[in-house]
């Protein structure tokens, strides 16, 4: 039985791959931060039958996560794959965003898949195989207003995921990148939130656009089961590309990006300003380019 293990499934993606992963046979480490979260995972098992086992770890914490792999190892003997799906964002301006929160954001978001990474990779290796599975963002590729630490934290994940691939390829160990837009999960509703409490007097205006904008959006999302179905496939493949697009807008954004020239690019980035950034924003910044 092939075993999996994927970070971050209390709820969203990450409990959608979850849940995937198992019905189609995998045996399944699913970390949450609780154990409410686990005792419901366990729960959905046990009435599937599905080989899933919750474990409890948040990826900030080195022991935790050290403590979490061995625990998957000593059940499953092996690990064909690893899913670092667990993050966060808090949205805020660059200027005024507490310290703090970026040092948060970049711990959950890029050191907790680094430490993740580097606790499985030994039994990858002598494994001699291994699928590893970063969920970046679309935010890695586009720098929005509002979410510099966001697109930051999964910029460097992607780079830092392009060198590890051409380190561990040589073992039979896959590195891949995951880039979804907007999907249905609780992340964007607590933007929204976050948003509406930010009364930064500098940025005000920005951050209410931003507000509005998320707000239109919300519930328009990408269903995250489509996307736990592209974690299964990149497992799946006998040669997993580095790089995947996940859904319909995030093929489109960056098809369109890719196509304009630098002042379309700026024109599509400042296109935020409208409530319907994604779809007015982008035909906006295409036109305009040509
Ligand atoms: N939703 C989107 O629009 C979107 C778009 C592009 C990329 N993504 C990426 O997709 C991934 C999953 O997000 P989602 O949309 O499914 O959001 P979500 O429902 O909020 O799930 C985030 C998961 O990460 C976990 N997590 C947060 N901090 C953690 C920590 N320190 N240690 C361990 N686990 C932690 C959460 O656990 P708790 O419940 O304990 O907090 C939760 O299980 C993230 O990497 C996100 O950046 C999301």
């Amino acid at each position: 039985m092939e075993s999996v293990f994927i970070t971050g499934c209390s709820s969203g993606i990450g409990r959608a791959g979850a849940m995937v992963f198992a019905r189609n046979g995998y045996r399944v480490f699913a970390t949450v931060r609780n154990s409410g979260d686990a005792e419901s995972l366990a729960n959905w098992a046990a009435g599937q039958h599905a080989a899933l086992h919750p474990v409890i770890m948040d990826v900030t914490e080195s022991d935790q996560v050290a403590r979490g792999v061995q625990e998957a190892l000593a059940v499953a003997g092996r690990l064909d794959a690893l899913v670092n799906n667990a993050g966060i964002a808090v949205p805020g301006t660059f200027e005024r965003l507490p310290l703090s929160e970026w040092e948060r954001v970049m711990q959950v978001n890029f050191f907790g898949p680094v430490r993740v990474t580097r606790a499985v990779l030994p039994q990858m290796r002598k494994q001699g195989s291994g699928r590893i599975i970063m969920v970046s963002s679309l935010s890695a590729l586009v720098g929005l207003p509002g979410m510099a630490p966001y697109s930051a934290s999964k910029a460097a994940l992607e780079l830092a995921s392009e060198s590890l691939r051409l380190e561990v390829d040589r073992f039979g160990i896959f590195v891949s990148v995951v880039e979804p837009g907007v999907v249905a999960t609780a992340m964007p509703v607590k933007i929204s939130g976050d948003l509406a409490a930010t009364g930064d007097p500098p940025y005000a205006e920005l951050l209410r656009h931003l507000h509005a904008q998320s707000v239109a959006g919300t519930g328009r999302g990408e269903d995250p089961m489509r996307v736990a179905e592209l974690l299964l496939e990149i497992a799946r493949a006998p040669k997993p590309a580095f790089r995947y697009p996940a859904g319909r807008q995030a093929h489109e954004v960056l098809k369109a990006v890719a196509a304009l020239d630098a002042p379309g690019r700026d024109a599509f980035i400042r296109s935020v300003d409208s409530t319907e950034w994604w779809s007015e924003g982008l035909s906006k910044a295409v036109k305009s380019s040509k």
